[in-house]
């Protein structure tokens, strides 16, 4: 432990007293410290944001703070495990695997949405904020789960989805009624321009302006009860809310209070930039269509309503926020995400995620590439603001498949090597159910194969209308479809991996799930979950990897990713090999190797000034 430090609830000074009873450099009197604090600290919850520095010994310039020093996972619940045998995941699925989440050492739990939804979006429509899908179980089964986690000293954020709700949520299905209605203002209904006239010869009416849809077609549907067009800028059934609307805002407000009263700590905000529009809907220019998410992002009042949210909300909890932040750049980070501004804590910047992307087509993977995208985080981030670091989620196709190389020969250590790289980059990092099993890519061979709306969309707009052979289509989305990281949880060798007992799981299993399932990497010491969970107890052992500054030591090399983190006299290497073939590569003269820590090749302590790394190998040495 660097030195004590005031920390801010009792909890935060449990976990503190649990990682230095681990810490053998620990000394008596730090430990009694921490318990007198422990037990002296107030138990109400207090305010998230706004401690006085003054109070707190920085770590580095960083205000230290539990979230800071999380790693996450992410479970995505349909997919998770199946307790009752209806093919679905649900929430008691979930609570019979925390004792696999807690083995492996991450310590909060983001749940992707769990609330009454029709699922046009697979629960990214919520039709009922304070109810729990009948699909996943009830919310006793929520309580039961909320109180598994913490017993094992785990934190659970839930997904906050309030840019659009179900059209089924009963706002949606009063402000369709009619133009008086009091729902009306809660969303966006605007009249159509005037169109050319019908076969019929009569009027036709065009959407307001040309906003394009994420999930294709125009971002307006026509609904003829009132003759108007609403706003959608997912699917159909997601209308966008008005937060314009003071009412709306208070709605989420108190929703929000609800979720957190009952033990949450906190939420991951699902497209947030979004929720602040120019009102007035002008069209957007050639070149803003390129890239329509930026031009939706940002809206006038965004920052307004994101300190309204911490005043009302955050503010009075001990919570962790992070924001689904597309279309803001990294340039505009810090206005969300400093200290000063009270906004949120951190935010995801899809940067490097996509940076091997174009649209649904993947690019060559260029290390210098991401490299330089770490290396401009680490500039434009500083002392004030916190990142995130991941690469895989529900939207996007499987970390191994991706950025490393999914064949038997190299699988398990490029995907070792991934999480080496994410585990010990600067950031609060975000593992997906999968990564730590090195799941993979599903192999898709046709639309029936496809579950998710915007696949199906696409395909309309796209293939049926002859703008992308059927074949590209397919051959793309194998490679970038979000359905490739939402294909079930590969537990066992048992039918459906163990996922459930049903005949059919809601979306395929992969079926290599006799060989990459969790029951035999559990057992054997070698695995990807083993040695994952190795990293996670080093970066949890170690505050240089959280508070430490990191320096990249060769941005140009298109296969070596060798980089420092130091904190104080505590200093290390990771150096991770990008490529299948062996690479000789000789440290610069100032670093000088001291112990070899961890290997993902059962690499013998080799300390010379130059390390012959094998393809895919990753290394974390002690520096003297
Ligand atoms: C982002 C979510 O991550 C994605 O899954 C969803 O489809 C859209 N937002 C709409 O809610």
């Amino acid at each position: 432990m660097q030195a004590l430090f005031f920390l801010r609830s009792r909890s935060a000074l449990l976990d503190a007293l649990e990682a230095s009873v681990d810490d053998s450099a620990v000394k008596p009197s730090t430990l009694i410290a921490i318990l007198a604090l422990a037990y002296l600290a107030p138990c109400v919850p207090l305010r998230s944001q706004a401690i006085a520095p003054a109070q707190i010994a920085l770590i580095n310039g960083y205000q230290p703070i539990w979230w800071k020093e999380a790693v996450v996972y992410q479970v995505y619940p349909r997919s998770f495990k199946d307790s009752n045998g209806d093919g679905i995941g649900d929430i008691p699925g979930i609570t019979s695997k925390l004792d696999y989440l807690q083995k492996l050492g991450v310590n909060v739990i983001w749940l992707s949405p769990h609330y009454d939804s029709p699922n046009a979006d697979n629960g990214y429509d919520i039709r009922d904020y304070r109810k729990v899908m009948a699909e996943f179980g009830t919310m006793a089964d929520f309580d039961a789960m909320l109180a598994g986690i913490k017993q094992r000293h785990m934190r659970l954020i839930i997904d906050l989805v309030v840019n659009h709700t179900s059209d089924e949520h009963h706002w949606f299905v009063e402000s369709r009624k009619s133009k008086e209605n009091p729902y009306r203002d809660y969303y966006f209904w605007r009249d159509g321009k005037p169109g050319p006239a019908g076969p019929d010869g009569k009027p036709t009416t065009l959407p307001p302006n040309n906003d394009p849809s994420f999930f294709s077609g125009s971002a307006w549907q026509f609904d003829p009860a009132t003759s108007q067009y609403y706003l959608h800028y997912f699917a159909v059934k997601q209308p966008d809310l008005n937060w314009d609307n003071p009412k709306v805002r208070e709605e989420v407000y108190s929703l929000m209070r609800f979720w957190l009263d009952k033990g949450v700590d906190g939420f991951r905000m699902d497209v947030i930039p979004l929720i602040s529009k120019n009102p007035a809907f002008p069209d957007l220019t050639p070149d803003q269509l390129h890239n329509y998410g930026n031009a939706y992002a940002n809206g006038p009042h965004m920052h307004d309503y994101l300190q309204e949210m911490n005043r009302n909300v955050m503010a009075k909890y001990d919570v962790m926020t992070v924001g689904e932040a597309l279309g803001i750049s990294l340039e505009q980070t810090p206005l969300i995400v400093g200290d000063n501004r009270r906004e949120l804590n951190m935010i995801f910047n899809f940067d490097a995620i996509r940076s091997n992307r174009d649209g649904i087509k993947l690019k060559p993977f260029d290390l210098a590439t991401i490299k330089s995208i770490y290396t401009r985080h680490s500039e434009v981030l500083g002392k004030h603001d916190w990142d995130t670091v991941f690469l895989s989620n529900h939207d996007n196709p499987r970390l191994v498949s991706t950025f490393g190389d999914d064949s038997p020969e190299f699988r398990i250590p490029s995907a070792k090597l991934l999480a080496t790289m994410l585990l010990t980059l600067r950031g609060t990092p975000f593992l997906y159910q999968g990564d730590e099993l090195g799941m993979t890519n599903y192999p898709f061979k046709n639309i029936a194969d496809f579950d998710d709306i915007e696949v199906k969309n696409a395909y309309k707009a796209q293939v049926l209308t002859g703008k992308i052979p059927e074949e590209t289509f397919i051959a793309n989305l194998r490679h970038t479809s979000r359905d490739n990281s939402r294909t079930p949880m590969q537990w066992d060798t048992s039918a459906n991996g163990g996922f459930t007992t049903a005949p059919k799981p809601w979306l395929a299993e992969n079926p290599n799930y006799a060989e990459i399932n969790a029951a035999s990497e559990v057992a054997d010491p070698n695995s990807i979950y083993n040695y994952t969970s190795k990293l996670i107890a080093l970066r949890r052992a170690h505050q240089v990897f959280v508070y430490g500054d990191y320096k990249d030591l060769d941005p140009e090399n298109k296969s070596i990713f060798i980089y420092t983190r130091a904190l104080g006299a505590e200093r290390y290497l990771v150096a991770l090999n990008f490529s299948s073939g062996p690479v000789a590569y000789t440290l610069p003269a100032s670093v000088k190797v001291n112990s070899l820590i961890m290997s993902n090749l059962d690499t013998t302590g080799l300390v010379t000034g130059t390390l012959n790394l094998a393809g895919w190998e990753a290394r974390i040495y002690k520096l003297r």
